[in-house]
């Protein structure tokens, strides 16, 4: 059997395909399930025997498998969460830990691993192949922050999920002529944030990356009510402090009714959108083709709309990619 698809898809497989595992670790996304469903599918329809690990890095480290067939990804792939359970692994962070894990993943006779997360899951990942055991990285976050891809699996639900948000929260902040304040996660990136709020037309948009001017935010939202508006929203990262405080200093500044509304862990739940598992299952697709073409140690990742694989420490060189010039887009937009 040769490659899958056109793209991205590995060579023909060099000898035995083996025993690969799949894992799904950090914080869950929209999509994981999809990716699951590819990896599996791929790796079995091309001779591998293929193992699910529970509860993320940990299941490695207490022998927590579960071996896949065709059937065990079935009707899995508009569902929300990880069929195999995800964890914060902190001990993965620790030599210990890695070397722990690599140690279990031989002990469960597995030829490679595809790890489904992060961007903490995948310098674990990263170390795991340094220490001799084959993975490939499929990057899987709500939070868009992995370096070296342009997309995360996740990102385009948990973006959807906060627009319909606040276009809920729109209709009752025009009603009373409110300000509101709507926190979205992402705790060092703005990705969120930034897309979300250009597409639910907010008057500003805080994010960890750029330093807040709340003078600015006051005035655009003053400017906004001279000119008529019964509504003003913006849209702050939880990464880019208390959205409670920059509530209360907004309204003693502008003096106009202000709300507070923290979006929290609804973004992360849900069925992943159509883009989210059409991405799903061709980042799936081309990290076990990776394994099953004897070249390990590779991310798969979105560049200019089209899927390829990098080595780890290019994916890591590289930025997360916020586009900043989109800040002056949003305010253009929502004058
Ligand atoms: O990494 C995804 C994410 O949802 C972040 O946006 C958020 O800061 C964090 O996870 C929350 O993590 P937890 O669910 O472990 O509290």
């Amino acid at each position: 059997v040769g490659a899958i698809g056109t793209e991205a898809a590995a060579p023909a497989a060099r000898g035995t395909p083996g025993r690969l595992g799949v894992l799904t670790s950090g914080g869950d996304a929209p999509g994981m399930n999809a990716a699951i469903r590819a990896v599996v599918r791929c790796g079995l329809f091309r001779g591998a025997r293929m193992v699910g690990v529970r509860r993320g890095f940990l299941g490695l480290l207490q022998g927590d498998l579960v071996e896949m067939e065709p059937g065990s990804v079935a009707d899995i792939i508009h569902r929300g969460g990880t069929v195999l359970g995800t964890a914060r692994a902190e001990v993965m962070r620790t030599a210990a830990g890695q070397a722990a894990a690599v140690a279990g993943a031989r002990a469960a006779g597995l030829d490679g691993l595809v790890v489904i997360g992060g961007e903490g899951s995948l310098h674990a990942t990263a170390a795991l192949e340094a220490l001799g055991l084959p993975t490939a990285f499929v990057p899987a976050t709500i939070d868009n922050d992995v370096p070296g891809t342009e997309q995360c699996i996740g990102f385009d639900t948990a973006v959807n999920t906060v627009v319909q948000a606040i276009d809920r929260i729109r209709d009752t902040a025009t009603a009373h002529e409110r300000t509101f304040v709507v926190e979205v996660m992402g705790r060092r990136a703005g990705h969120i944030a930034l897309t979300a709020g250009l597409g639910a037309g907010a008057e500003s948009i805080l994010v960890p990356e750029v330093a807040i001017d709340l003078d600015d935010v006051c005035q655009r939202l003053l400017r906004g009510r001279a000119r008529g508006k019964r509504h003003s929203i913006i849209v702050v990262a939880e990464g880019a402090g208390a959205a409670y405080a920059h509530a209360k200093e907004v309204e003693r500044r502008t003096g106009l009714e202000t709300r507070v509304i923290v979006l929290g862990h609804v973004q992360r739940g849900g069925s992943p959108t159509a883009a989210d598992r059409a991405l799903a299952a061709r980042l799936g697709a081309a990290a076990v083709g990776c394994l099953l073409a004897g070249t390990p140690g590779r991310m798969a990742s979105v560049a200019g709309g089209r899927v390829r694989t990098l080595p780890y420490a290019e994916a890591l060189a590289a930025g997360s990619g916020l586009d900043v010039g989109l800040f002056e887009l949003a305010a253009v937009l929502s004058t």
